[in-house]
């Protein structure tokens, strides 16, 4: 299902034959809306919806499924661990939510510091349980205490996951197969997948069932060095899934009082990745770790420098994830 069932509305004005100028005169939708219509390229408002449905008699509610939310899949990748993947699923996610979108968290990391984060408890019914089963993550979404964000959980029992999947047929596809369900429902504006700091087979499947890849990297000189190599990671999986995009790097753990390694390392990334990084860096704040300490999210738990931050990171991912 689409938002815009934009097949029914070419295929009924074929039917009447009526040309998309016609159409265009008819209903007072430029024609060039009604070309991006027809061709899935435009959602556009509800308004020339239903003036272009008068035109057509169609009904408004069998081609426009206002609730239908187009999923953007998002992971959050690096090897290099504790640069700040899970704080910033967390910290997005949150603000995402704030926004009014949708969002579903997917803890794939057998650490679940995601899923602590949101204070969710253990379950049978985890992302590790799943992928070994492949059996769809529909049955697997939890609310949790937080508007607008739902969680998939991840268990410790998931540390031998890569080593139980190696075998089965179609290994570097399960996630995808079974996160398309999701996808295909139309409930989240946004997936955001939480993952473990390797370039394992999980991952590969994580970043194969992904449209977009973010990466955040601390500003020092081994994680810097370590970039080229996640990148690499995600340029190979783009042969596999040619949707697949790297959104951006975001700079974490930014401390303007060791100013000297900060802009060395931030110099020598804005060298290297130029436009991939995005313009907001996280510094550090000793907040973000307190509202782990309580298993709380850091928006919920505080409005400080680095909530600000989230914010307006979101903000970006949401211009760049189109
Ligand atoms: N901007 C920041 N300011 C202060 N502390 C931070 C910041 N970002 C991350 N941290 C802290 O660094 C530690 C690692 O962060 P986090 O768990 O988000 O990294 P990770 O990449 O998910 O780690 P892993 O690779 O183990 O999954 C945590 O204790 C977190 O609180
Ligand atoms: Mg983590």
């Amino acid at each position: 299902m689409t938002r815009v069932d934009y097949e029914a509305i070419r295929a009924k004005r074929i039917e009447l034959d009526i040309t998309q100028k016609d159409l265009s005169e008819r209903s007072g939708v430029n024609v060039n809306i009604i070309k991006q219509v027809e061709t899935g390229r435009s959602n556009t408002d509800e308004e020339n919806l239903r003036s272009i449905c008068q035109v057509l008699e169609l009904d408004l509610d069998t081609v426009y499924h206002k609730d239908f939310h187009d999923t953007k899949v998002v992971a959050v990748l690096n090897n290099k661990g504790g640069c700040g993947k899970t704080s910033l699923c967390c910290g997005v996610g949150s603000a995402l939510a704030e926004q009014g979108y949708r969002v579903l968290l997917v803890d794939s990391d057998a650490q679940r510091n995601l899923s602590s984060s949101f204070d969710m408890p253990r379950t049978p019914q985890h992302f590790g349980k799943a992928v070994l089963q492949e059996e769809s993550l529909l049955d697997y979404i939890q609310p949790t205490n937080y508007a607008g964000i739902d969680m998939i959980v991840a268990d410790v029992s998931m540390g031998m996951l890569d080593m139980n999947i190696f075998t089965k047929v179609h290994r570097e596809n399960i996630v995808r197969s079974i996160l398309q369900p999701v996808v295909d429902k139309g409930w989240y504006d946004y997936i955001l997948i939480d993952t473990n700091p390797n370039l394992s087979l999980l991952n590969f499947n994580v970043v194969n069932a992904c449209d977009y890849c973010i990466i955040p990297v601390q500003p020092a000189g081994f994680d810097v060095d370590g970039l080229g190599t996640v990148v690499e990671f995600i340029q190979g999986v783009a042969k596999y899934n040619p949707k697949l995009k790297i959104a951006g790097i975001v700079i974490n753990r930014y401390d303007a009082r060791s100013r000297i390694i900060s802009e060395t390392a931030v110099g020598q990334l804005q060298e290297c990745y130029g436009e991939l990084l995005f313009d907001t860096k996280i510094q550090v704040d000793s907040k973000l770790q307190a509202s782990q300490w309580e298993n709380v999210p850091v928006l919920a738990y505080t409005n400080s420098r680095i909530t600000k931050e989230y914010r307006a990171l979101s903000k970006e991912i949401v211009k760049r994830c189109v």
